[in-house]
């Protein structure tokens, strides 16, 4: 089993860190409450989560709560209707919410734009009224390629408010990589920008669209949103300003009835094959699991600013920018650009400007500003903040210790959340009371079961290494794989029968936390973004230089992991002349074949590649003599 290196130290982490007193009386889950909901949980996780969907609204109430009668095909909620716009958005209208803010935006220029819950909500209906003009309908797909901006979270919430399904692409992919997510997608519209700020400068989104959309023949539309007054070229009657198309509609729009397990959104994430992963949520489950976990750990008040820095591309973005806040009726607020920009204070500047209480970022995100020590978070008044959080990847102990003592006044609980695009909500994670080890993601919420087990799907003893699997089902689960019913049964409930294979190497200590120490399939973790290391070796033989190439992830202080690739090269271009030039020239290959997501720190040129007799390349060779490990058996190799 593969693991980063760089995290072994996670294993040595003995310090446990505890709430203060006022914070456990105050949580919205006391211990005694939290020990009775993992009782419960565990009893009787059905009604445990019958009484989390209770919470929410729903059009008409469901004949069951968990249909398990065609596993892994789970069904939460069946014969339910719902909308999860409907309580995101519309029963806040009716509340004294209607005219709290909803969404506090800030552009990298300096430049704000605030949303009452009404004002969003009318912006959301105009867009959704003017979508389903262009003839948008129920269940079509609708490709959403934006830097973070208002319209951004517009948009995704128009497409559910009339139960079509949106697809989010993250910015930083290439034109090529969001041209195969919108064909298998088959996606009708594409929303976007001109461009973006981002470190001072603007960039041009519009034109990858065009590169993307290029021979695509399922995209009837391009809406376009004016955000960088980049020069764009509109192709017409393709492409239509998102300005003109709002600017008639009416500020009313009747929600979609949706059955529960009827699609949300379709997100696309990197498996251990070159084609990515099309995950799959529905409206019902998702915001069953999305609520109950927002609000009982980060314990969400009425008076709570929660500031998530994620980008809205990805997983942690839809549920915890976009929905959860909403859901839960509290404050979202949302950077456009770079967290260094103009310098290594800003975001501790949007935290003091914006009073905001709970803030959730990444471990890359704290390792990059600790380089600059504690000048920049000094020069502000952190003293609003009472919760931190942190996701994507293993935090260090260093990093967790810098951001609780600098950030949190050694005061603030730093809630690291487990989970993945495919859990749709937090998994393993403290709540605001428990004690804390840094570096532990602590025990699985309640309602979860989670288990570390050998190859042969039996528990390891405290202390071993193993698999993270989920021994049952959960609401927010991912319904399955866009088209690839297969795929899913074999990439995730295949090697354990009857639980899912989460693709993480984990072990339990004494104590029962859990600590994660990195991917066990051939995914990448780069600053917390996945990237399959199959993505990035076609993308490298896609290049007329290379014949072979093999990636394997190595340790980075400030990435986690970053990428490194092994290329054997074609006949032709053996003895380059300027290698250096041909090395460049493959990087810039890679970042216009993926996009700058794909971060390949070196690529070194070898002869022969390690391999086994069938011919698989043997990426755990590479990686011990990479790290200066034993290589262990190479009995199988071909070419020794
Ligand atoms: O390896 C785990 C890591 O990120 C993977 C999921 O990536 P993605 O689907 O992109 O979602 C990221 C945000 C939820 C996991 O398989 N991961 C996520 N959170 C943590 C983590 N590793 C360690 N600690 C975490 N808190």
């Amino acid at each position: 089993m593969e693991h980063n290196g760089a995290l072994d130290s996670l294993l040595q982490e003995e310090r446990v860190f505890r709430p203060l007193p006022q914070l456990v009386i105050e949580a919205n889950v006391n211990p005694q409450e939290y020990d009775a909901a993992v009782r419960n949980g565990n009893d009787d996780y059905l009604s445990y989560w019958e009484d989390a969907a209770r919470e929410l609204d729903w059009f008409r109430k469901w004949n069951q709560v968990l249909d398990d009668s065609n596993p892994p095909f789970y069904r939460w909620f069946p014969g339910a209707k719902c909308n999860i716009v409907y309580n995101a958005l519309d029963r806040h209208i009716t509340t004294a919410n209607k005219n709290k803010l909803a969404l506090i935006w800030e552009g990298e220029t300096g430049d704000t734009q605030k949303f009452t819950y009404y004002e969003l909500y009318r912006a959301v209906n105009r867009f959704a009224n003017a979508l389903r003009s262009l003839g948008i309908k129920k269940g079509d797909r609708v490709v959403i390629y934006m830097s973070p901006l208002p319209e951004t979270i517009i948009a995704m919430l128009a497409v559910a408010k009339i139960g079509a399904v949106h697809c989010m692409v993250f910015a930083g992919f290439s034109a090529k990589a969001l041209r195969e997510r919108i064909n298998d997608a088959q996606a009708k519209l594409v929303i976007t920008a001109d461009g973006f700020y981002r470190n001072g400068r603007p960039i041009n989104l519009k034109k990858v669209i065009d590169e993307a959309v290029e021979g695509c023949d399922s995209v009837d539309t391009v809406v376009v949103v004016h955000r960088a007054n980049v020069q764009v070229e509109m192709n017409e009657p393709r492409d239509l300003w998102y300005e003109a198309l709002v600017r008639q509609e009416s500020p009313e729009c009747p929600t979609e009835v949706m059955d529960a397990n009827d699609m949300l959104f379709l997100l696309y994430s990197s498996g251990t094959t070159g084609k990515p992963k099309g995950i799959v949520h529905g409206h019902g489950g998702y915001m069953v699991g999305v609520h109950r976990s927002l609000n009982w750990v980060f314990d969400i008040k009425p008076t709570d600013i929660f500031c998530c820095t994620a980008d809205v591309g990805w997983i942690t973005g839809h549920s915890y920018v976009v929905y959860g806040p909403l859901m839960a009726g509290t404050t979202t607020v949302l950077y456009e650009g770079h967290p260094l920009y103009p310098q290594a204070d800003r975001m501790w500047d949007v935290i003091a400007k914006y009073g905001v209480t709970i803030f959730y970022t990444a471990p890359t995100l704290i390792r990059m500003l600790m380089r600059f020590g504690t000048q920049y978070p000094k020069m502000h008044d952190l003293s609003t903040l009472r919760l931190l959080g942190s996701v994507g990847e293993p935090i260090n102990p260093e990093a967790w210790v810098w951001f609780y003592k600098n950030i949190g006044r050694s005061e603030c609980p730093i809630i690291d959340t487990w989970w993945q695009t495919e859990t749709g909500s937090f998994i393993i994670c403290p709540f605001p009371i428990s004690l804390l080890k840094p570096g532990s993601v602590f025990k699985p919420l309640p309602g979860i079961e989670a288990d570390v087990v050998d190859e042969q799907g039996n528990p390891v003893p405290p202390g071993k290494g193993g698999q993270l699997i989920l021994k049952r089902p959960w609401p927010s689960m991912l319904l399955g794989l866009y088209k690839d019913p297969e795929r899913y049964k074999e990439a995730y409930w295949s090697q354990v029968p009857g639980a899912y294979l989460a693709g993480d190497v984990a072990r339990k200590d004494e104590d029962g936390y859990i600590w994660i120490q990195g991917r066990s399939d051939d995914v990448l973790n780069i600053a917390g973004h996945r990237i399959g290391t199959a993505e990035l070796e076609s993308a490298l033989v896609a290049h007329r230089a290379v014949a072979e190439a093999a990636v394997i992830g190595v340790p980075d202080s400030i990435k986690g992991e970053v990428a490194k690739a092994f290329v054997i090269l074609n006949e032709d271009y053996n003895d380059p002349e300027d290698p250096d030039e041909l090395l460049k020239q493959l990087k810039d290959h890679i970042r216009r074949e993926l996009g700058p997501v794909a971060v390949v720190k070196s690529i070194e040129i070898r002869e022969k590649l390690p391999k086994t007799r069938s011919g698989k390349i043997m990426r755990r060779i590479l990686k011990a003599e990479e790290m200066g490990e034993d290589v262990g058996d190479t009995s199988t190799l071909e070419n020794d």
